[in-house]
């Protein structure tokens, strides 16, 4: 092999490993700990999550349908909630990873599931 092909190799090598820094699921102690933003959840809410969850689009929940929300919370963790939301879920339609809130950070992320279970008086440490 020439030092080209080693190099790209290399290239190829450090970013599949960045990559994965940036897929890992983070430590869910927050989910018990964090107190709620709603406000920012609110702003992250009408940035992304907004696209489906106002109007029920791509078979998302809508945001007044409370009788589905109280029933998410009494059938699922909320570990397991958060990283459906973290990952990406399909469900009766595909959610993308991270609700499409690629710059969302894992508390921003909690934040915009708390606005919308808050606007049902709902928290996800019910
Ligand atoms: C492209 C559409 C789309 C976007 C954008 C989106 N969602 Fe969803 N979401 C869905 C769909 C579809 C489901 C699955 C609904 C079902 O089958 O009950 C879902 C499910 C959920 C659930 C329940 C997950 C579970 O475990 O069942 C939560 C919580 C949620 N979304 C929060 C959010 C938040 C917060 C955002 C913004 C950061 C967001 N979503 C952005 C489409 C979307």
């Amino acid at each position: 092999m020439n030092n080209k092909i080693i190099f790209i190799f290399f290239l190829l090598f450090i970013s599949c490993k960045t990559n994965k820094q940036i897929e890992t699921p983070p430590n869910l102690a927050f989910l018990d700990t964090h107190i709620p933003n709603i406000k920012i959840g609110e702003r992250i809410f009408n940035q992304s999550c907004i696209t489906c969850h106002l109007y029920g689009t791509a078979g998302a929940t809508i945001l007044t349908d409370k009788k589905s929300w109280q029933q998410l919370l009494n059938n699922k963790k909320k570990e397991e909630i958060y990283l459906n939301v973290f990952n990406g879920f399909i469900g009766k339609g595909p959610m993308p990873k991270k609700g499409a809130c690629t710059n969302c950070s894992d508390t921003d992320l909690l934040d915009a599931i708390e606005y919308i279970l808050f606007m049902n008086d709902l928290s996800i440490n019910h």
